[in-house]
């Protein structure tokens, strides 16, 4: 596309079922942000929408997670989400919800346009569906093994391990992810778009764009050159929340959830534009770039845009800059095994210090392969980059105007070629920022920026004005003149990256924000303006500080090595548990097996008979403590001789990611020789 007239952003609509963490600003909103301010700084027609995903299966899971209705997710999600992303200076035009009106009817509608020219296939077909829950199983319900990399815990929409997007028939070994039960096949009719017919268009299309970054080309084209050719995606659901399908006889099914999400761009762009919206969507002018994760790839590059041309009304996306995955001390981010840094809790933490991690992410952004963020490469980044080259510089500069000149800036004259460089330098700055901005390669654009601070580091040093005062006024005022206009090129193109501390910088040297191109001439502040002695930017962060965030992931951790130690076992059948005879029974008499540390010899009182039983639980209790306890017995285990002692059965305890037992016994006293199962 040549020069666009105006541009479409969007960030991937989130769902409101967990608040918000690194990866997720790191992954989306981050560049995202970044992008769009920089297109407002260069004076550009730009829209930025985003909004919460407040439909589907995640949602629904979570809300029974809870104990509460998916309406009261979605309600405390949205607003706990919309404020991080507010905090953290993600400056969304509009923050949207799915669940609004205004995008039910535009989804509705979108359906039937879709519905009336005939491009879905109704079709009756066979999907699981779980007898003990009563209830169709897709996408979230189901998980299974991925048939691609085999990760045991894929759901029937998407293996989160290897970022596949899957149908529910390709798991291996399906389960219910209500119940653990296999689940049934049971008839059910969907609406089916049809892909294939649209497979060589879809391909044209992104060989037309130029541009895209080869991890995501790359994952278009293996979909499309699969063997299989494109399959018909069913885009309705047998579940009692989202949008009600709004044609007759589809009672109790709704809109697929990723039919609905992404139509939620555009209702989030009618309601913030109202009659305007249509340019942003319709005018072969506009550009439409969507932000997203890798594992969003195919729904924003062939789903979504096979939905746009089916309408027919509609541009398709310009550009998908998607990122990769960020990981956390080397492992995956986990939200339901809090393996995460949130948002909301960073801010407790690091109260109005949102740069240093906008900072931080940035410098490190998955932008071609998964990234690893750690607190302390956080530490060494924030103490060695921004507080010991930025912030040192800016200080330096502003504590040397007040002693010398009042904060009056003085005049430059007879120009060394150093000086001349450095003016040079931030001449082209703009520009060249500008072109990494522009090809979405936010690292490099962040790491440029970050050499300008660099370079009036360096300059101070070897200038040394602070000698030079006493012995040569006039070279000491141009080193200054110059030195204060790196601080204003700084508090300039630092806007998209850096905001809040842009600002502050700004307000400093008594600046506003100038367009992106006016910088160009490098100059920007006039001998004879009176800036202010201003603060620091940036402050340490002390090991302390590092030491208690790594604190904190601990507890986290265990649980962690413990699942990874113990995964799930291999999926058994109902007759194989009801082998198992499981009673409860009373200690009766306790004491410790000779020669040994960790055996007991119990006797328990079983309800038919009296068993002798040694369990290994000798370290953490004292025998004297466990008589008249009950307890649940594997009744039926074979006997087996410990240490000379013929044990008959097996007392059940629970044991922790500390190696910490506890009885897993009845809650209340019940008859012994009850049967457990
Ligand atoms: N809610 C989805 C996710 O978190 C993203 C939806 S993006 C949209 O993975 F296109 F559907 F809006
Ligand atoms: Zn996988």
């Amino acid at each position: 596309m040549s020069e666009p007239k105006r541009y479409t952003v969007t960030a991937a609509l989130p769902y409101a079922n967990g608040p918000v963490h690194i990866g997720h600003l790191a992954g989306c909103y981050l560049p995202a942000d970044i992008y769009v301010r920089y297109l407002r700084q260069k004076g550009k027609d730009v829209k930025f929408i985003c909004g919460s995903d407040e439909h589907g299966v995640a949602v629904i899971m979570k809300a029974k997670a809870e104990g509460v209705s998916p309406q009261e997710i979605v309600d405390k999600y949205n607003g706990i989400m919309s404020e991080a992303f507010n905090e953290f200076g993600i400056s969304f035009d509009i923050y949207s919800r799915t669940s609004k009106k205004i995008h039910h009817d535009t989804a509705s509608d979108f359906f039937l346009k879709l519905y009336n020219k005939g491009c879905f296939t109704e079709k009756e077909t066979e999907q699981y569906y779980d007898q003990e829950a009563d209830q169709f199983l897709a996408d979230r319900y189901i998980m299974g093994e991925c048939p691609n990399c085999h990760f045991p815990d894929a759901y029937g929409d998407q293996c989160e391990n290897c970022g596949t997007s899957l149908s529910a028939d390709e798991l291996i070994n399906p389960r219910s992810a209500l119940s653990g039960a296999k689940p049934i096949k049971k008839k059910t009719t969907h609406w089916f778009l049809p892909l294939d017919h649209l497979s060589d268009k879809i391909k044209d299309y992104i060989q037309s764009r130029k541009g895209w970054k080869p991890s995501v080309y790359g994952q278009c084209m293996s979909w499309l050159d699969d063997g299989a050719g494109l399959q018909a995606r069913s885009m309705t659901r047998d579940l009692d929340w989202g949008i009600s399908v709004p044609i007759e006889g589809a009672d109790g099914k709704v809109l697929y959830v990723w039919f609905d999400a992404p139509i939620g761009y555009i209702s989030a762009s009618k309601e913030l534009l109202g009659n305007e919206w249509e340019k942003y969507w319709k005018d072969e002018d506009t550009s439409l770039v969507h932000f997203i994760g890798k594992d969003n790839i195919v729904f924003h590059c062939i789903i979504f845009p096979a939905m746009l041309m089916e309408h027919g009304e509609f541009i398709l996306p310009e550009h998908v800059p998607a990122n990769e995955f960020l990981n956390l001390e080397g492992k995956k981010i986990s939200t339901s095994r809090n393996w995460a840094v949130w948002l909301h809790e960073y801010l407790q933490d690091f109260p109005n210090n949102q740069d240093a991690l906008r900072y931080v992410l940035c410098a490190t952004a998955p932008e071609t392969k998964d990234n690893d963020f750690t607190w302390k490469d956080f530490q060494t980044r924030n103490n060695s980059e921004l507080v010991a080259i930025y912030g040192n510089f800016v200080n330096r500069v502003l504590v040397l105007m007040q002693k010398y000149y009042k904060g009056i800036i003085p005049k430059a004259s007879n120009l060394t070629d150093t000086d001349k460089e450095l003016l040079n330098s931030l001449k082209e700055a703009s520009n060249s920022i500008g072109e990494s901005l522009e090809k979405y390669k936010f690292r490099d654009a962040l790491s440029k920026y970050m050499g300008l601070a660099r370079m009036g580091n360096k300059y101070l040093a070897d200038e040394e004005p602070w000698k030079k005062f006493k012995v040569d006024p006039e070279r000491t005022e141009t080193i200054l003149y110059v030195a204060t206009q790196v601080c204003a090129m700084l508090s300039q193109l630092g806007e998209p990256f850096m905001p809040f501390t842009s600002e502050k910088l700004r307000s400093f040297l008594k600046m506003d924000l100038m367009p992106w191109d006016a910088t160009s001439k490098g100059e920007l502040i006039a001998a004879g303006t009176e800036i202010e002695k201003g603060s620091l930017l940036f402050g340490i962060v002390e090991d302390e500080v590092v030491e208690k965030q790594l604190e904190k992931l601990k507890p986290q951790e265990k649980v962690e090595e413990k699942v990874f130690a113990n995964p799930l076992k291999e999926e058994i059948g109902f007759e194989d548990f009801m082998k198992m005879d499981i009673r409860t029974g009373t200690i009766l008499a306790a004491e410790p097996v000779k020669k040994t540390d960790k055996l007991l010899k119990l006797t328990v009182d079983i309800g038919l008979e009296k068993r002798t039983i040694v369990s290994g639980i000798a370290e953490q209790f004292k025998p004297e403590d466990l008589i008249g306890k009950q307890v649940s017995v594997l009744a039926n285990l074979a006997p087996k001789k410990l240490r000379g002692v013929e044990s008959k059965g097996m007392i059940l305890m629970a044991e922790d990611a500390d190696g910490k037992l506890t009885f897993a016994a009845p809650v209340d006293n019940v008859g012994d020789g009850s049967v457990v199962r």
